[in-house]
């Protein structure tokens, strides 16, 4: 992963501002980085990635988008579609969020964000950059002191929450041990503020009720299988929303999704993976809007490839049907691309 971190600490000054990106002068120097880029996914070593996450679907996802956006920046770019391809540039960080956000062990790239001056950056960009090299600390540290900044939670307020967002999903997933009780805390300081505005008080005290169950949880050792535990936050975040993809459970939710992926980690075969899958499906058809677009759809399609004569599957197979023809149209699924109607006749026979 050095080598695709090199690639981006050498992108860092030409993405992050617009001028130097679209400088002629530049061109060649960037076109071949973003070129060296997107041939530097092939390096990410998959069966670490597995041996590391366990056979979890969110690998191949993960390497499968990196490379498709890293590829499409380049093109974009050598087309002169100049401020697309920037864009895409920046959205590939969430990727490397992605994963990150779930793995902290291992080392941490051999440069640091803070080392760039005069970079066009905003908190949510520094946040991403800064996971991607995984310099955790700074990345939590700059969390919080955005999300204190109250007149930003009033003037960007679309910023904040998504920093709010990615905020709970890296404290959450990767608990240390006085993340809970610095969560509850951050989250009791905002709500007290009375300055966000309305829209996001509503999560806001929902996530900090949430963040003082967690913060209570983790001085207790779970009770039953890490499935059934899972099980029952899932229930307990869908009994906090009031309409399906709302997010006021989605500390719950990421709780879930940590335990789902451990568990993950020991289960070879069987219907017990499939089961495990479709919670995590569940799980990030809500989580969605912090690039985990899609996610949802590959683990229904793993919980029925693993075991496709199950009950489960049936299940799982019925979900990304719904998923699919609801994302695509909102009413029928006459409008599928001819390639999801195929995925989805090839996978009805599997389960038949
Ligand atoms: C498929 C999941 C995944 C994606 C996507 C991903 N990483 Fe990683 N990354 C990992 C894991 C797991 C480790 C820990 C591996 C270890 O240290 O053995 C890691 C480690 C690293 C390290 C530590 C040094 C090293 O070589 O182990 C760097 C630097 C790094 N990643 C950079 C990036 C950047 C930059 C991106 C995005 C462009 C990215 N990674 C995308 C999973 C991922």
């Amino acid at each position: 992963m050095q080598g695709m971190a090199d690639e981006v600490k050498a992108l860092v000054p030409y993405v992050y501002s617009s001028n130097r990106y679209a400088d002629p002068a530049n061109r060649k120097i960037v076109a071949k980085h973003l070129e060296q880029f997107a041939n530097s996914v092939h390096s990410v070593p998959m069966k670490q990635g597995k041996k590391i996450l366990g056979d979890d679907p969110i690998v191949d996802f993960s390497i499968t988008q990196l490379e498709a956006d890293t590829k499409r920046a380049s093109g974009a770019f050598a087309l002169g579609r100049i401020e697309y391809s920037r864009g895409v540039a920046k959205a590939v960080m969430n990727h490397c969020f992605r994963c990150h956000s779930m793995a902290k062990m291992g080392g941490v790239a051999k440069w640091k964000v803070s080392n760039f001056k005069g970079l066009d950056l905003n908190p949510v960009e520094r946040v991403d950059l800064m996971v991607a090299t995984r310099d955790y600390e700074m990345a939590t540290k700059t969390l919080m002191s955005s999300l204190s900044n109250f007149s930003y939670a009033a003037e960007k307020s679309f910023e904040y929450e998504t920093l709010m967002k990615k905020y709970l999903a890296l404290t959450v997933r990767q608990p240390t041990d006085s993340g809970p009780k610095e969560a509850m805390d951050l989250f009791g300081k905002i709500d007290g503020s009375g300055q966000v505005p309305k829209h996001l008080k509503y999560y806001v005290a929902s996530w900090e009720s949430s963040l003082a169950d967690w913060n209570k949880a983790m001085k207790s050792k779970g009770k039953g299988s890490l499935y059934s535990q899972a099980q029952v936050l899932l229930r307990k975040g869908r009994d906090k929303q009031s309409y399906f993809k709302d997010h006021s459970g989605d500390v719950e939710f990421l709780r879930a999704a940590e335990i789902l992926h451990k568990s993950l980690m020991a289960q070879k075969s069987g219907v017990q993976k499939s089961k495990t899958y479709l919670l995590l499906g569940e799980t990030y058809e809500v989580l969605d809007e912090l690039g985990y677009w899609g996610l949802h759809e590959i683990y229904y399609e793993s919980c029925v490839r693993t075991t496709p004569k199950s009950k489960v599957s049936r299940t799982c197979f019925n979900r990304l049907r719904n998923s699919l023809v609801l994302g695509d149209s909102g009413s029928s699924g006459t409008h599928l691309p001819l390639s999801e109607r195929q995925r989805l006749k090839e996978l009805e026979k599997l389960i038949q």
